[in-house]
């Protein structure tokens, strides 16, 4: 097969690349009153604004037909139909079943999957539902006032991000907390605050076999233990969700109070599966049913919608507009929301470890750059930091700017300022500011260059009214398929993580050697080994 750079799709691209070069946004909006508008589109709650880019109507078309020829569609399709598209993995991908409607039928392997997903839903809530009202209580009889998820990757990421989006959804007498880190200050910072007789842990873990988790939670089990003074204490401060019900009960934990799912659901795409359980505590079943009720919008709008008018499969090519044909090997996600403020670590895993690949499906080399590096921080606290390099710097940043018409406070003035920012941040980026302009400011002589903004800055701008849990879930969605469609235009598998193997299995060799007593001989390179034995002589 043809490498993709070599595809005719591909070669006019790089063509139109070089039309548009001398083409600025300024330009672009001074001859067409009508650019906002055609460039915005609507999808749910969500608006998304995508005149800000280096686009023409030639642009989105040959990016369309680059989508047609490579599969997209085709691809979109197999995920939907259940087919095992995580080839190397030979499993389904299907986290879009986990929000399907209870009459939906989608089958994995002859066999319909919605049921058991409601099922699983149904057990979560009722399992909420005794938590938040009080009839589930702990080993001594008193009520759980701190309920803390233990998961890492996927299994922390998505209910610690949608938590503290949905704090205000959430219920005051019960706070959720999610630990994740091996490094014990983590666990530890939790735990002093925490009052055994109150706390539940929610031990979340795909596998139940990933060293940080476990980790995390034998530590929790002692201390539950020693200050409870029974080893029965665990039923009542330990619930699991896992694939792996062998390894739940191995670990002391009891299944019936597990809450299961499934192998073609993926880490980073599990935030709406059991994974979210910490999360419907804390908002509880209904609220949670209207995040999936989000997410569902935007799986209808990429199925059905075509490629030039589905806001997911556009926001993917104009990704691949930039990281492939004007060198951007990053990506912003700058949330005008404090609430949001884990969204760009949350996409941080969905994007840089589905995407984040050098082989293609048959295993030869990617002839192009494949995911960008995702980061972000939110406005304003990012524009008194990183954004000089977004407006001045030498690197071309494509931005997301998240935003919301009302806030989930009631604090006076302050909206109207966080949203100001954010539509000055998106006029700045675009249109920059000329030397002409910065001289008829007068702006003494020695500081005019300086003082230039060269514009023509990318951005997308995405409003809803307010931050819901609908809308949060319409959010991630939108990202799943954004993410999806880049891997499908790459033709990579965003699916595995074969990446993340090798420093485990390092990790795993070192640390017997860090605590043997007899100080093994060690073999690795002479860097290695210099800095196993200084740790070795300061360990305590
Ligand atoms: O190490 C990467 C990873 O496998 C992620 O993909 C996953 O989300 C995370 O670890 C946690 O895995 P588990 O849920 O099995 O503990």
């Amino acid at each position: 097969m043809a490498q993709l750079r070599d595809t005719p799709a591909w070669q006019a691209l790089e063509a139109h690349r070089g039309e548009l070069e001398a083409i600025e946004l300024r330009e672009l909006f001074a001859s067409d009153p009508g650019r906002a508008e055609r460039y915005t589109r609507q999808v749910g709650d969500l608006l998304v604004d995508h005149s800000k880019h280096r686009i023409t109507d030639a642009t989105i078309e040959l990016l369309v037909a680059l989508a047609e020829a490579t599969g997209v569609k085709a691809r979109r399709d197999a995920m939907f139909a259940g087919d095992h598209i995580n080839s190397t993995e030979d499993r389904a991908v299907l986290h879009v079943a986990l929000r399907a409607d209870r009459s939906t039928v989608i089958e994995v392997d002859g066999f319909d999957v919605v049921p058991m997903v409601h099922d699983t839903l149904d057990r979560m809530a009722v399992l909420a539902e005794q938590v938040r009202s009080g009839a589930w209580t702990g080993f001594t009889g008193q009520t759980i006032t701190d309920v803390v998820n233990i998961g890492i990757g996927g299994s922390d990421l998505g209910p610690a991000m949608a938590y503290l989006a949905l704090k205000s959804y959430s219920l005051p007498t019960l706070r959720c907390h999610f630990v994740s880190n091996v490094d014990g200050a983590d666990l530890a910072a939790v735990l002093a605050d925490a009052d055994p007789e109150r706390t539940l842990f929610v031990v979340s873990s795909k596998t139940f076999t990933t060293i940080e988790t476990l980790t995390n939670a034998r530590s929790a089990k002692t201390w539950i233990v020693d200050a409870l003074g029974d080893d029965a204490a665990v039923a009542r401060h330990f619930v699991a969700v896992s694939t792996n019900a062998e390894a739940v009960a191995a670990f002391g934990i009891d299944t019936a109070n597990m809450v299961g799912f499934w192998d073609w659901v993926g880490g980073r795409y599990s935030v709406d599966s059991a994974i979210g359980l910490s999360l419907m505590m804390a908002i509880g079943p209904d609220a949670f049913g209207e995040f999936l009720a989000g997410f569902r919008i935007v799986d209808d709008h990429f199925r059905t919608e075509p490629l030039a008018a589905n806001v997911p499969v556009l926001m993917g090519l104009l990704g691949i507009w930039y990281s492939n044909f004007w060198d951007a090997s990053s990506h912003a996600v700058l949330p005008y929301a404090q609430e949001l403020a884990r969204f760009p670590a949350y996409l941080q895993q969905l994007d840089m470890e589905s995407n984040g690949k050098a082989v293609t499906l048959d295993g030869s080399p990617v002839s192009t750059s494949t995911g960008p590096i995702v980061w972000g921080e939110p406005g304003t606290n990012g524009q008194h930091a990183f954004y000089q390099l977004l407006h001045q710097g030498t690197h071309l940043v494509p931005c997301d700017m998240i935003g919301f018409a009302r806030p989930n406070h009631t604090l006076p003035a302050h909206h109207d300022l966080l949203m100001a920012n954010l539509f000055a941040q998106t006029e700045a980026l675009a249109f920059g500011k000329t030397l002409e302009e910065v001289r008829s400011e007068g702006v003494p002589e020695h500081q005019q260059l300086h003082r230039v903004f060269p514009g023509n800055r990318p951005s997308t701008t995405i409003v809803a009214d307010r931050l819901t849990p609908s809308v949060l879930g319409q959010l991630i969605a939108l990202y799943e398929h954004k993410v999806f469609t880049q891997g499908a235009v790459w033709g990579i598998n965003s699916f595995d993580q074969w990446g993340v193997e090798l420093g485990k299995a390092l990790a795993n060799r070192i640390t017997p050697e860090l605590v043997a007593a007899d100080a093994p001989e060690l073999h690795h390179d002479s860097s290695t080994n210099q800095l196993i034995g200084w740790y070795r002589a300061r360990r305590a």
